[in-house]
């Protein structure tokens, strides 16, 4: 019989993926449009999808975002993954490890992920309000390249068993300062402002996942999991609650730190355009987790591959050769999105 915790992490993954049956979510990024130019002057195999930044180096610039870990089904969605990360050769976060932290026996579900994918750049992943020590623990756990430490206050609110106590900066901070490996402070899905990228960039923070609104959103899966109140959705008015990551982007336009992408990514259009907006790299979870659950394995490897082969034809048409390429990209905004920037002064 399996804890608590573990039947939480089943019905993550199971809601989340009714969900996305039910209404794949909209990108954000499709209030932003990139200016075709009909004389690129860019060649297909001069086109390189390669991150180089020498702590986080990716073969493509995105990769398969945290999701699972932590109980029997979930473990073995992490081996899939894992199989889907070796053969494509990009990289992948687990979920969250704080589970292994105190049920022993669940450590296998995160650690069959690197015996799967020897060489690949796997991401830990721990929730905020952990010691510095227990994130020491999480890398160790899978030999981790890089520890991504998520932010979700609007999710403990929303979760009937959730955390009541958000006073996280210090032991943040002590994370970033004492880690041998890249730390990320990642949100979950309600993005970021300038003030959390500054507050985050005061304590060390090299490497900023914004997490925006407009995929999967862990106010409606928690809510959904919520039967402790009389009321059917209790905290329905928090359904849009934060910011999109377009909207996360461009709060992020004067940030030191690596900024990293994440929410609703449906199509490598997504990731150039959130690569064009500032982003090193890009997080794909609720769609390939479709992939994989709808369909299998290898659908998914053979998705990845495209994505890989398209994001190539995407960075030529675009008339850039590597990553650096992409800020000189042209764009416009919806009205909604630059109403938005001109309201939080963000451009001019
Ligand atoms: C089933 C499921 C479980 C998740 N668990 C975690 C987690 O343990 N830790 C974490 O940082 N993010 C977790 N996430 C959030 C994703 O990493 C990602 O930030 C979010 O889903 C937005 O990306 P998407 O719109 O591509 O799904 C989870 C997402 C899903 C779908």
């Amino acid at each position: 019989m399996e804890s608590a915790h573990a039947h939480r992490k089943d019905e993550h993954l199971a809601v989340a993926e009714a969900e996305y049956r039910k209404e794949p979510a909209i990108s954000s990024l499709n209030q932003v449009r990139l200016i075709h130019r009909s004389l690129p002057e860019t060649a297909l195999n001069q086109v390189s999808l390669t991150v180089d930044d020498n702590n986080f180096p990716l073969s493509s610039p995105f990769y398969i975002e945290a999701m699972t870990g932590g109980s029997q089904k979930t473990g073995l969605i992490n081996e899939q993954l894992s199989q889907v990360a070796k053969e494509t050769n990009i990289a992948m976060a687990v979920g969250s490890q704080s589970i292994a932290l105190k049920e022993f026996d669940t450590i296998a579900t995160f650690e069959n992920v690197r015996k799967i994918n020897p060489d690949g750049f796997i991401i830990a992943n721990l929730g905020a309000g952990h010691t510095a020590y227990e994130a020491q623990r999480v890398v160790d756990m899978i030999g981790a390249n890089a520890l991504e430490v998520h932010v979700n206050v609007t999710q403990e609110i929303v979760m009937p068993e959730g955390d009541q106590n958000f006073i996280w900066l210090e032991s943040l901070g002590e994370i970033i300062t004492t880690s041998a490996v890249p730390v990320i402070i990642k949100e979950v899905g309600f993005g970021m402002d300038q003030t959390t990228i500054q507050q985050l960039e005061q304590i060390g923070a090299k490497y900023i996942n914004l997490g925006g609104r407009s995929g999967t959103n862990f106010a409606k899966i928690e809510d959904r999991r919520n039967r402790s109140l009389s009321v059917e959705q209790p905290y329905q008015f928090l359904y849009d609650w934060g910011q999109t990551t377009a909207e996360s982007l461009l709060e992020a336009r004067y940030a030191h730190a690596s900024i990293i992408a994440t929410g609703g990514i449906q199509t490598p259009l997504d990731i150039l355009k959130a690569q064009v907006l500032g982003a090193k790299a890009v997080g794909v979870a609720g769609h390939f987790l479709h992939t994989l659950l709808s369909k299998d394995v290898d659908a998914l490897i053979a998705e990845v591959t495209l994505w890989q082969d398209q994001l190539r034809q995407l960075y030529a048409m675009v008339g850039a050769k590597q990553a650096s390429d992409l800020t000189q990209v042209p764009y416009i905004l919806s009205p909604e999105l630059y109403n938005y920037a001109q309201q939080r002064h963000l451009i001019n």
